[in-house]
């Protein structure tokens, strides 16, 4: 072998073993990379509500709402109001369609309570019962009305005339 070989082979050996360690000895960099919490995200969830949970949420929003209203409490009906619509909006997230119901969810949750969630902010908004009393009542018609489309109709939403939360005021928080 020539000098110059010799000497070739050489820098072709030591350029490739500078290079192994130095990406070897290289700290792995995730990319920081902005992540919805998994339980917005539905690719990347790894726990889905199943429309029955959802559905027991909302039940309970759908008392707690009329409860408020019927104290007065404003703030809170407010808030609950907010609360139906995210769970409405989950599910048309989480089960746009469903194997048992023939229509997609994205069309029935607006065609049954997007008037009745918008006719309860103005109402709350006005903080006036008459008109809380009639939208909460297209409210109830819409979860049944769209339980009766989906041949859940045996599942029947009522007003509640008591409060089943012990632990909560429904009066206003002085
Ligand atoms: C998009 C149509 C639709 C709307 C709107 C709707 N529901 Fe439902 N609901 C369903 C379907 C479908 C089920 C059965 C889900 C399942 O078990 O897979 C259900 C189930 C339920 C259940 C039974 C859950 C259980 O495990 O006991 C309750 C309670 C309920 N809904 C309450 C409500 C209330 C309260 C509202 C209105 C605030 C409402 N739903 C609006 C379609 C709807």
């Amino acid at each position: 072998m020539t000098t110059a070989r010799t000497a070739l082979v050489f820098s072709v050996v030591a350029i490739a073993l500078a290079a192994t360690s130095y990406f070897h000895g290289r700290p792995v960099v995730e990319p920081v990379v902005e992540k919805a919490p998994a339980a917005m995200d539905p690719e990347h969830a790894g726990y889905v509500p199943g429309l029955g949970e959802i559905m027991t949420m909302q039940q309970m929003r759908h008392a707690k709402l009329a409860l408020a209203g019927a104290a007065g409490n404003w703030d809170l009906a407010d808030y609950e109001t907010d609360e139906l619509g995210e769970g409405f909006d989950d599910i048309v997230t989480y089960h746009p369609t469903h194997k048992d119901i023939k229509q997609p969810l994205t069309e029935l949750v607006p065609q049954f309570t997007k008037q009745a969630v918008a006719d309860l902010r103005d109402a709350v908004k006005a903080k006036d019962v008459d008109k809380f009393n009639t939208a909460f009542d297209g409210l109830t018609a819409g979860c049944n009305g769209c339980h009766q489309a989906t041949a859940f109709g045996f599942n029947v939403v009522l007003r509640p005339t008591t409060s089943s939360f012990p632990n909560q005021q429904f009066t206003p928080a002085k």
